[in-house]
């Protein structure tokens, strides 16, 4: 697509995979600012937008990669998980929200609803969430323990808001556009 600038990640835009296992995801526990200091990259985070391969991010798994210096989780939702988010009475919700208006639909207009992509700070105090943790298998921030589910929405704790998803667009199967 002609008007696409986007650059293709490079080792600094690639944080960390998170599993399901609690083997990778020890490094998390930080503020957000914190970490960005320590990666200043400025040509990374002077890219409006990225492209990303999200071919070899299996089922089950999430890759981060960092956007205008804040990580995007991108998540590789299961027919669990994604059953999880569709099953909750979204008027039960502090910040009410159906699943179905947090993921898009693909290059077939089908809703992706396997892939989940959101902005990993907590939207109480800018933390980074710890990805498949918590009470529902979403997210949880050790901060000040706000919990977060399956599609990232509040669910406990502090935090007012849900996770917030960011602009993107699939460009094909395999690849989106963040930002
Ligand atoms: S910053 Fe996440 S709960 Fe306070």
């Amino acid at each position: 697509m002609a008007d696409i600038h986007a650059v293709e990640p490079t080792r600094r835009d690639f944080l960390y995979v998170a599993t399901g296992s609690l083997a990778a995801v020890g490094a998390a526990f930080a503020v957000w600012p914190l970490i960005d200091q320590m990666n200043p990259d400025a040509s990374v985070l002077a890219l409006a937008s990225i492209e990303v391969d999200i071919s070899n991010i299996p089922v089950g798994q999430e890759t981060t990669f960092k956007w205008r210096g804040k990580p995007v989780f991108v998540r590789h939702r299961s027919e669990e998980e994604i059953a999880a988010a569709d099953s909750v009475d979204i008027s039960t919700l502090p910040d009410p929200q159906a699943d179905s208006d947090r993921v898009i639909t693909g290059p077939e207009g089908t809703l992706e609803k396997q892939w989940l992509v959101v902005i990993g700070i907590c939207t109480h105090l800018g933390c980074v969430p710890l990805s498949y943790r918590g009470e529902y298998d979403g997210y949880f921030c050790p901060c000040h323990g706000s919990v977060y589910d399956t599609s990232g929405r509040i669910r406990k704790g502090p935090a007012p808001l849900n996770l917030e998803v960011p602009p993107y667009a699939f460009i094909s199967d395999t690849k989106i556009k963040i930002g």
